[in-house]
């Protein structure tokens, strides 16, 4: 069963998410960060920006991997997720950019790229901790309903749904990539701690289904509760559908 912790608005829930990673970075100076991209975690990212410029702590050694990259956009495109990780997470902590791993959209290299980030992940020891965003299908990384829940890290294909929420990142709706490569639920499940967070009326269900619901791969985010250790932090309207 996950903790859920209710907290008024996003920046709250960024301050809160910012000290758990805080107090991890602190006692362990080669921390395992697993990171999401959208729109979530960006109070978690500033917050824990601040925390690091004002205690002066030095994150060199902390390693990252991104939970997915869209396929064929190039990583130069702002809206790639290397892009993204590099301008919302590396530049602001202070990052050692040779640390910190996207999975490899290039779809030249795809056959052998979600084997690779495994065997990356396994080599640095294993994520301490994975930050999740939840989507409106209820998808975690991009494994979108239907995917298993042991998958690992692998080409996956986006609903339209979550196709049309991402549109707002680009300029025409079509220019959102079809294919992504993502960590599976699998890969997700063996991160030392889970730190979900949502925020607004539109995340409510999916939050409630991965919460309270039937575990099943219907509801990707339900896969939370196989996991010893699952924070979810949310605001009230997404934790409006909670029993
Ligand atoms: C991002 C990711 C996705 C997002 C989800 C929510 O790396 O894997 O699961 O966390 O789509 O997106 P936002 O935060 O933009 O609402």
């Amino acid at each position: 069963m996950a903790e859920v912790i209710i907290v008024p608005d996003q920046q709250a829930a960024g301050e809160l998410a910012a000290d758990t990673i805080f107090t991890l970075l602190a006692r362990k100076d080669d921390a395992v960060l697993g990171l999401a991209t959208g729109s979530t975690p960006l109070t978690t990212y500033t917050a824990l920006a601040a925390r690091v410029r004002s205690a002066g702590v030095d994150l060199s050694r902390v390693r990252g991997f991104a939970l997915d990259e869209y396929v064929g956009l190039p990583v130069t495109h702002p809206q790639s997720y290397r892009a993204v990780i590099t301008r919302e997470v590396v530049e602001p902590l202070g990052l050692d950019p040779a640390r910190v791993q996207v999975p490899d959209g290039d779809p030249s290299r795809i056959p052998h790229a979600g084997d690779a980030y495994e065997a990356a992940i396994r080599d640095a020891g294993g994520i301490d901790l994975q930050i999740l965003g939840i989507g409106r299908t209820g998808h975690i990384g991009f494994n979108e309903p239907g995917s298993s829940l042991a998958g690992l890290t692998r080409v996956k294909t986006l609903t339209e749904q979550t196709r049309a929420d991402n549109a707002r990142f680009f300029s025409s709706p079509d220019d959102v990539p079809v294919h992504c490569i993502t960590q599976g639920i699998g890969t997700i499940l063996r991160a030392g701690h889970l730190l979900l967070l949502a925020f607004g009326d539109e995340k409510a269900s999916a939050v409630a289904a991965a919460v309270e619901g039937p575990v099943s791969a219907s509801s990707p985010g339900s896969a939370i509760q196989l996991h010893p250790h699952a924070t979810v932090i949310v605001d009230e309207a997404a934790a409006s559908r909670l029993s």
